[in-house]
């Protein structure tokens, strides 16, 4: 994923209008009046260029979705991607995610969250900049609702590995594959940009899929 300008559509200004969801600081969102409606809420954290936000959006009109995405121009790529009269169910938000996160999103409101691809900083020395990390899991917990769950993909075995092993410490929540991970893509898979660039290039992902328990604490 490079760095480059994306272009902006001409009609960049009633995009942003439509999808692009003000954050206020530290103001938790109300997805009521965001959506207009009472329907779950699920997000998507890392959103990149949106083929996933724009296609499950489709396939699920009763849900809503959120795409939380750092980077402004992936932000746009997104946008284009979405049809300004269908996709009224879904909703954009321009930010950095970590265990701040909850500072934003209603506790025990989310009954999915998907992480696709979290960038993997392969470094020793870079670990600690790993989006997955016990005050991060904890934030997970406290926006998921009972039994919500959280699916994440990586192709980097040791990001896998690092994953595996913190959920493992955790008394909130359940690993769904016996193993940790699965090869196999799941019902309702979209293959991401990522994806198709990494498994076009040998890199297979694994699925890692964990629901929530009851327990609050570690
Ligand atoms: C490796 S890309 C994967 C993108 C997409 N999920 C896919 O599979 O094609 C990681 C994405 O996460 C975004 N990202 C990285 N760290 C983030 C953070 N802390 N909060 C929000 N977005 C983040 C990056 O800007 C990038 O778009």
């Amino acid at each position: 994923m490079g760095r480059r300008t994306v272009r902006k559509p001409a009609d960049y200004d009633q995009r942003k209008e439509k999808f692009l969801i003000n954050v206020e600081e530290d103001i938790i969102l109300d997805f009521v009046k965001i959506f207009g409606n009472n329907n779950p809420v699920h997000i998507e954290i890392g959103s990149g260029k949106g083929e996933f936000i724009s296609q499950k959006c489709r396939e699920n009109r009763d849900i809503n979705y959120i795409g939380i995405e750092l980077n402004p121009h992936r932000i746009t790529s997104i946008m284009k991607k979405l049809d300004l009269a269908e996709d009224t169910n879904v909703k954009l938000l321009n930010h950095y995610v970590d265990k701040n996160i909850i500072k934003v999103i209603p506790q025990y409101s989310i009954p999915v969250i998907y992480i696709q691809h979290p960038d993997p900083w392969p470094k020793r020395r870079h670990h600690k900049y790993r989006l997955i990390n016990q005050p991060f899991i904890d934030a997970l917990s406290l926006m998921l609702t009972p039994e919500g769950k959280v699916e994440i993909a990586t192709d980097h075995p040791g990001y896998s590995e690092w994953i595996i092993e913190h959920f493992q410490e955790r008394v909130d929540f359940k690993a769904l594959f016996e193993n940790g991970f699965s090869f196999e893509r799941q019902a309702g898979h979209i293959e991401t940009y990522f994806e198709e660039v990494k498994r076009a290039e040998g890199f297979e992902p694994r699925f890692m899929f964990y629901q929530k328990l009851n327990q609050l604490k570690r």
